[in-house]
């Protein structure tokens, strides 16, 4: 058999241990389908000490992660550290530099670097990597780079974070608030102690990201995102949408609109019975639609050691077997300055959450304001009858632009009898 592809992994944590778990479980299976062994030639992490589950005592072990990537006996660094900046970049910068190819996981490093390091990449001649970086153990990098090649891209949405599905469907099945469910999918392991990252939406914004640019051939720019995150649903939103048909769902949606691209990440309403609304926990899902296969979904999970590992060893395999590709599907100088569209462009039908105080004429003045902006109702649900209290009211709109909705519920949100700011979700029916 061929000489072996070396790597160096630097990161031993959740998915670091999994790459070293996967290729002494598959190591000889591995070998006969790339051709070649794949050999670990150097592993760091911070803590030496550390206690680990995985057996690394035949491993070298260096102190310096950045050792790796001048290493000679080291044809692959594998970062899996994470982190925008820091150590994470300086490494995988100067592997690239030193003519290595590079794997790695890391999202948020991808979407605010990916452009210069895929140029740095190309520059030196070498591949970069990063399936493991996009929903787990779903090839949706592979899908669009090679398997939709021979497509125009027309729209890409899906669920991206499994921590915010995993919460809007315990809170949807257990009634409980999004404080409550937060604290216990923390408890599981399901959610960081800092969740920020995940359920204000950051983490799959970086995701939609990487596959935005992939999927349009446009640079990847994460500021031009819509963020919003999970953490204004009430278990009253998850029920009111029940009660209209809908799931809600945190859906990271990037499609054509005229000449430009729209990218929004923000909660939406979608029916009970569609794909989206199915996937339930920490499932990820991804639509595709192109111009040739029409629509195309790809299901599964979304993070977690094994297929987060899983998806780092395809990208180790296709550097086994001398498959090359530019990061982004085509050459860094190819890919173009997209003219992202205002979400504010954006049509579709409205969910809006009122907690009104109960008195004559609310739904009146609260009417008069969308019908001054040219929005029509489609449903109204009003729950409790207490002069003393607030109560819900929930509407659902007919299509209308985001603009008025927004202009819509300003106004509302200014009368007297409305007590909170109101909560305003799309409808998506795809
Ligand atoms: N976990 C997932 O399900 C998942 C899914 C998709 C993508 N990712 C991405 O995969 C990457 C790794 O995530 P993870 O979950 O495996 O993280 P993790 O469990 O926190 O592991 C991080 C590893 O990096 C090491 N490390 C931290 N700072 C370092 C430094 N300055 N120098 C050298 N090593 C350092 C840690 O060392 P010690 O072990 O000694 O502390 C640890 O081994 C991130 O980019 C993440 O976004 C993760």
């Amino acid at each position: 058999m061929a000489n072996p592809l070396r790597i160096g992994i630097a990161g031993l944590g959740t998915v670091g241990a999994g790459v070293v778990r996967i290729l002494q479980t598959h190591g000889d299976d591995i070998a006969r389908r790339a051709g070649k062994p794949i050999a670990i030639t150097a592993i760091n992490a911070k803590d030496k000490k550390k206690k680990r589950d995985i057996d690394i005592s035949k491993y070298k072990w260096v102190d310096d992660p950045l050792a790796i990537a001048d290493a000679k006996d080291v044809d692959v660094v594998v970062e899996l550290i994470g982190g925008e900046d820091g150590t994470a970049k300086e490494l995988v910068e100067r592997a690239l530099k030193n003519k290595k190819h590079v794997v790695t996981a890391n999202k948020a490093l991808l979407a605010r670097h990916g452009l210069a390091l895929a140029k740095l990449a190309e520059d030196n001649n070498v591949s970069l990597n990063f399936e493991a970086s996009v929903a787990g153990g779903i090839p949706i990098i592979k899908a669009l780079r090679e398997g939709f090649a021979g497509n125009r891209i027309e729209a890409l949405f899906g669920i991206l974070n499994g921590t915010c599905n995993y919460i809007l469907s315990e809170m949807r099945t257990s009634g409980r608030d999004f404080v409550a469910v937060l604290k216990e999918a923390q408890k599981k392991g399901y959610a960081e102690a800092d969740p920020s990252f995940d359920v204000d939406g950051i983490d799959a914004a970086h995701k939609l990201t990487i596959l935005s640019a992939l999927a349009f051939g446009v640079k990847p720019d994460f500021d031009a995102i819509d963020i919003t995150g999970i953490r204004r649903i009430t278990a009253k939103d998850i029920a009111f949408a029940g009660e209209l048909g809908y799931r809600i769902k945190l859906l990271g949606i990037t499609r054509r609109i005229g000449g430009k691209i729209a990218q929004s990440l923000e909660p939406c309403l979608v029916p009970i019975d569609s794909a989206l609304g199915s996937v339930e926990g920490v499932f990820n899902a991804v639509f595709v639609e192109g111009d040739f296969i029409d629509r195309a979904m790809l299901e599964g999970r979304g993070a977690g050691q094994g297929p987060t590992a899983s998806a780092v060893m395809a990208d180790l395999v296709d550097l086994a077997r001398g498959y090359h590709l530019p990061a982004f599907g085509l050459p860094s100088r190819e890919l173009g300055n997209s003219k992202w569209a205002s979400t504010e462009d954006i049509i579709s039908s409205q969910y809006i959450h009122l907690i009104v105080s109960d008195q004559p004429g609310v739904i009146a003045d609260v009417s008069a304001i969308l019908r001054d902006f040219g929005i029509s109702i489609e449903t109204m649900i009003q729950r409790g009858r207490d002069p003393n209290q607030p109560v819900s009211v929930v509407i659902t709109t007919h299509e209308c632009s985001l603009k008025d909705i927004r202009g819509a519920t300003a106004k509302i949100a200014a009368l007297s009898t409305v007590a909170e700011p109101p909560t305003v979700l799309r409808i998506e029916t795809f």
